[in-house]
């Protein structure tokens, strides 16, 4: 432990497992203190004992980000048990991949609900708490897809597109009092969301290793990748970066052709 985040008290959204956990557990290492939610309870507690278990002060919820009053008592819990917040991690996301007009209502409004709007509920219960100490930091874990576009991956895409627009804007609207608003963008990340995106395919196997053959370095990242820039830019040591985002994908999206 090193304390780069000693002082910081963070939600964490989504944090029972993939980025979300891996995530938690790197800002525990470095000292924070954690709040964290899900909607799967029973994971989030099980990984919130194993934290607590390493002297990490963690406090947790199962809550939907989408339902803006369970995340408004999920922010007066994490003040009750760890202190009033002054970061925010938005990680919480799914994939809705579908051909645009193939596309259902039902798609479009949990994609546009769990994407954008749940990250705007936490942004709206945590952005008063931080402003009224002062100031503090907001992350959102955008993707690669806030940029670039895959053909049948509608409308996850313009979630994210969106997910930046939001950053860029509470960054500036909030800069005056002290607060930064960035977002990282991984590429592809082993996790559970990339594993049931190859099964989705015929082959499996052939799907995993055309993905890899796409990355100039031919693997993808791991969670706790991810998780070492979420850490710098959640933490003190970027004080100027704000209303912007970071990529984290291997150089995928800047190569134009494997
Ligand atoms: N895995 C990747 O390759 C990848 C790449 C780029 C960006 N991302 C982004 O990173 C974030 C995390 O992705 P992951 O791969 O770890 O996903 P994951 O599916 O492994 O984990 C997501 C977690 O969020 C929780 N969650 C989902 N909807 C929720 C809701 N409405 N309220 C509360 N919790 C909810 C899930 O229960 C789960 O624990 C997402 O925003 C995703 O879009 C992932």
């Amino acid at each position: 432990m090193v304390n780069r985040l000693s002082g910081k008290r963070i939600l964490v959204t989504g944090a029972a497992q993939g980025i979300g956990l891996a995530i938690a557990k790197a800002c525990a290492a470095e000292g924070a203190s954690l709040f964290l939610i899900d909607l799967d309870g029973e994971r989030l507690a099980t990984e919130a004992a194993a934290l607590q278990a390493t002297g990490a002060k963690v406090g947790h919820a199962e809550a939907n980000i989408v339902d803006a009053a369970a995340v408004a008592s999920a922010v007066a819990q994490a003040a009750r048990e760890i202190g009033q917040l002054n970061a925010l991690i938005n990680n919480a996301g799914v994939n809705v991949f579908a051909e645009p007009l193939q596309t259902s209502e039902e798609e479009w409004q949990r994609c546009f609900d769990i994407n954008l709007k749940g990250a705007w509920n936490c942004c709206r219960a945590v952005l008063p708490d931080i402003i009224a100490q002062g100031g503090g930091a907001i992350l959102n874990i955008a993707s690669t897809h806030a940029f670039t576009i895959i053909p049948h991956t509608f409308p996850y895409p313009l979630a994210k597109h969106a997910l930046l627009g939001m950053t860029k804007s509470l960054g500036i609207e909030y800069a005056g009092k002290g607060v930064r608003v960035n977002a990282l963008a991984p590429g592809y990340v082993a996790t559970q969301k990339v594993i049931d995106y190859w099964n989705s395919f015929p082959d499996p196997e052939a799907a995993k290793a055309e993905t890899m053959k796409l990355h100039p370095g031919g693997r993808i990242a791991t969670p706790e990748e991810i998780a070492l820039a979420a850490v710098f830019m959640i933490s003190d040591e970027c004080p100027f970066m704000n209303a912007t985002y970071l990529t984290v994908d291997g150089g995928l999206s800047v190569q134009q052709h494997p």
